[in-house]
């Protein structure tokens, strides 16, 4: 889908359909709403007053025929809710569902107002932003498997894929010249961080006999403009990550640790932001096995590393950025095999520290402990900010609707879970408290990695992580196994694959 920007008349502007908005508890409606709402001989009005089948809620939307009393043949009118409530997560909400409406429709040409825009402290560039992030956001399906046409005799399948190619082009149609600048910048920013989002969700939909460290580690090396080394499986062994190379030697699959840069055209950065992802492209659970439905969603394991490399996408495309990113991806599968890791094996960490793995499920932070020093060791960043599905146990807790988050700086944990509150994702803060560290006490080795049975499992594997950070470098953990793969639709995100993560990134990183 294209977005475009016209100056016109929406209520003249020639496409398969048209989406004017309302607030809720307005009768007459003005602006362009107003001039569709007349054109129609106020049978928009009518639909408030007398059918009262439409009350402007956030994200409901009602659906006309224009019987050709204007140039379109559909009228969508969407909700904004409460005019003294209106948020970013309600403008990038209702046009969400007003796109989802149009797909309805299957018509090939939307056009738009902007909606929200001077009300409630938007600016024009912030609504267009938030306009074209939604609708992109809520037109996202994952076909890729899906044949189209006869071919598999499945009229779902066949209608899932004809849905996605349906609407070509969406015109976000304003009438004041001096304001169409902004909204291209904004649209021109909105489409930069939701077509990211939307790639993270292919990622990690897609499976994982394609989506393999390979496949990641050749994505990353495809992203134009940033600087990106690769440590592979000799590397990896050779500098010492033995945690890394505990959890993938039980795989055939070659392995990675991926480094990406971005460094500011200015050539000084303000500050080093370092962005760690676990990518762990399947995770049956190694020889302590998951039972078969444990299994199922595994592919999804690598959550954390779609986010951070879809994020380095989007500091790639808009090269504004006077802070040096620098994002480490560990990449592997966790399996089973003759060669796996062993329940009860000891191993030495990149920093010295030795682990006893009594557990080859919880693989995620041996890779991650091992990518973090090296991060700390090649950057020496101002902040690190890891992201990773990394504990059920996170789940059980907040369930799918909020990331846990963990860390040792209060400013950064407040800053990411702002820039969430703007970007339209949750973070709850969970604690590292000290007696969490018992958890962590191996009678054979410095550290276990899995101690704790059954309690606070997101905090001890949130202090395991802590005993590699050094010194006082503020890190905050982010664990986003609930969020990651959703399973029920919202307009913004349809269900499975969210994208998690990046919203939140790109809005901390921008400033957004
Ligand atoms: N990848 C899983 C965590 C997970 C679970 C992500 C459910 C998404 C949905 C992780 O590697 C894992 O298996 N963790 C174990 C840790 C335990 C053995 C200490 C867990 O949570 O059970
Ligand atoms: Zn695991
Ligand atoms: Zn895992």
């Amino acid at each position: 889908m294209k977005i475009q920007v016209s100056k016109g008349d929406i209520s003249q502007f020639s496409a398969e359909a048209v989406v004017v908005n309302l607030f809720e508890g307005v009768t007459q409606p003005g602006g362009g709403t107003g001039r569709v709402n007349e054109a129609l001989g106020g049978l928009l009005a009518d639909e408030l007053t007398e059918t009262v089948r439409f009350k402007g809620s956030v994200g409901e939307t009602l659906v006309l025929h224009t019987h050709k009393k204007l140039p379109a043949r559909y009228v969508v009118l969407v909700g904004l809710g409460k005019a003294d409530k209106l948020e970013a997560k309600t403008l990038r909400r209702a046009s969400a569902a007003a796109i989802r409406a149009c797909m309805g429709l299957k018509v090939k040409s939307v056009a738009t107002l902007l909606h929200g825009a001077g009300i409630g402290g938007f600016e024009v560039e912030a609504a267009a932003r938030l306009l074209a992030e939604g609708s992109l956001l809520g037109a996202y399906k994952f076909t890729k498997y899906k044949q189209s046409g006869k071919s598999n005799g499945n009229k779902e399948d066949a209608e899932a894929k004809a849905e996605t190619v349906a609407i070509e082009t969406l015109t976000v149609v304003e009438v004041e010249e001096a304001k169409l600048s902004a909204i291209t910048k904004g649209v021109q920013q909105g489409q930069c961080i939701a077509e990211q989002v939307n790639q993270a969700r292919d990622w990690v939909f897609d499976s994982g006999n394609h989506v393999t460290p390979t496949y990641l580690k050749e994505q990353a090396e495809s992203i134009a403009g940033l600087q990106c080394t690769v440590l592979d499986d000799r590397a990896i062994e050779e500098l010492g990550m033995g945690a890394f190379s505990a959890v993938k030697q039980g795989t055939s699959q070659p392995s990675y640790l991926i480094h990406l840069r971005y460094t500011p055209a200015s050539g000084n950065p303000k500050k080093k932001i370092t962005l760690v992802g676990k990518g762990i492209t399947f995770d049956s659970g190694g020889l302590s096995l998951k039972p078969p439905q444990g299994q199922e969603l595994m592919k999804s394991d690598m959550a954390g590393a779609a986010a951070v490399l879809a994020t380095m996408k989007a500091v790639a495309a808009m090269p504004t950025l006077e802070v040096q990113v620098d994002a480490f991806i560990p990449t592997c599968e966790n399996m089973p095999g003759g060669r796996a890791v062993k329940p009860g094996d000891i191993v030495r960490a990149l920093n010295g520290k030795t682990i006893e793995i009594n557990n080859t499920d919880a693989e995620g932070r041996l890779i991650l402990c091992d990518a973090l020093t090296y991060a700390q060791q090649q950057v020496a960043p101002d902040e690190i900010i890891d992201l990773a599905t990394l504990t059920g146990a996170c789940v059980i807790a907040l369930g799918k609707v909020a990331a846990g988050m963990m860390g040792n700086n209060t400013a950064l944990q407040d800053g990411i879970r702002e820039a969430g509150e703007h970007a339209g994702e949750k973070f709850w803060p969970l604690p590292l408290y000290e007696e969490y560290k018992d958890a962590l006490k191996s009678d054979v080795a410095d550290l276990i990695n899995a101690g704790a049975k059954g309690e606070a499992g997101a905090s001890a594997a949130g202090v395991f992580l802590q005993a590699f950070i050094e010194g006082e470098c503020p890190w905050v953990h982010l664990d986003i196994a609930g969020p990651a793969y959703t399973g029920k639709d919202v307009p913004e995100v349809p269900k499975g694959a969210s994208g998690f993560g990046v919203r939140t990134l790109l809005y901390y990183l921008y400033n957004l």
